[in-house]
């Protein structure tokens, strides 16, 4: 049944099921009051822990996670519900050729939301387009990943108190990196945010991004050297060169090791700068910084939780009103 905004409703809800593929389907207001919701989550876990007891959350991953998918049913778990999934292709019937289509109809008989990660940019639309349930984009190929752009989002948040008026840099994998594509195009919607892109001329971040941004009249640096340009940051977001999305080895083992952030590179940053990494982090952020008050990145897998079980509970219209 379709309702008359074009939202399919199921069979038990009398509204219509809304999915998560990028972070710009939630609007500034609607994402306030998702992080009002993390915050509270935060606060007084307690609060929640049954509400959504009799819930299921399906995670259907054909790629490798370790935080995305175990945050996702750590959340579900912390809400009361329960979760069900797989967590590779290979263990799935996808590996006798099931399309996602196919696989989402099937898991609408058995779950009531959905996390989906797929290394094909579209898979996660593919699924919400024939879902009964909620469908979640924990992350397509190259393409975006919306829920780490909450975790970033709310990370900042927290820790600065605002999403507004700082400088950001970027820096490492710009070209393949999903988080990166999908936090700056969240950042766009906050006032007097500068970016400043710092990667190899190679790995650059893609030119329709910075087509975006000049559309939008958004000023941006592009730059190789970490070095040159980290006493101005109040935020480094450190990125993985991706093994899995290149196309041969010796391009990767060439770039891999381009940035490493060490304790002397960070002594040249302000005192207050955030250090964000969305994890997993192979070799560019050594690990004599860990214990930096600068250094954010496991705080920020916190935030990851209680993001997700805000967004859960908003997708499942289960959220406080
Ligand atoms: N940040 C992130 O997506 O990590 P995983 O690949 O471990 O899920």
């Amino acid at each position: 049944m379709i309702t008359e905004r074009g939202g399919i409703l199921d069979k038990t809800r009398v509204r219509p099921i809304r999915h998560l593929m990028n972070p710009l389907d939630f609007t500034v207001d609607e994402l306030e009051k998702l992080f009002d919701l993390a915050g509270d989550i935060e606060r007084e876990p307690a609060k929640y822990a049954k509400v959504c007891e009799g819930k299921k959350l399906a995670t259907c991953f054909y790629e490798p996670s370790t935080r995305t998918r175990l945050s996702f049913e750590a959340a579900m778990l912390n809400l009361g519900g329960e979760v069900l999934g797989f967590s590779e292709a290979s263990s799935s019937s996808a590996a006798k050729g099931e399309s996602v289509s196919d696989t989402i109809r099937v898991i609408s008989c058995y779950a009531d939301i959905c996390a989906m990660r797929h290394p094909k940019e579209g898979a996660a639309y593919v699924a919400a387009s024939k879902s009964l349930i909620p469908v979640i984009n924990a992350g397509d190929g190259g393409h975006q990943h919306p829920t780490q752009t909450l975790t970033d989002l709310l990370t900042i948040r927290s820790l600065r108190g605002s999403l507004s008026g700082f400088t950001i840099g970027l820096c490492g994998d710009l070209k393949f990196g999903r988080t990166v594509h999908s936090l700056i195009n969240a950042l766009t919607r906050y006032s007097d945010v500068r970016f400043i892109f710092i990667s190899p001329e190679e790995l650059k971040v893609p030119d329709y991004i910075t087509d975006m941004l000049d559309e939008k009249g958004i000023g941006y640096e592009e730059v190789i050297s970490l070095e040159d340009v980290i006493d101005k940051l109040d935020i480094l977001y450190m990125t993985r060169v991706q093994r899995e999305r290149f196309f041969n080895e010796e391009d990767y083992v060439r770039l891999k090791d381009f940035y490493i952030l060490t304790k002397d590179k960070l002594d040249k940053a302000k005192s207050d700068m955030m250090v964000l990494h969305p994890l997993p982090r192979v070799n560019e952020i050594s690990v004599e910084i860990d214990d930096d008050p600068r250094a954010a990145y496991f705080k920020q897998a916190q935030y990851g939780v209680y993001v997700r079980m805000a967004l859960i509970l908003t997708l499942l219209g289960m959220e406080p009103v």
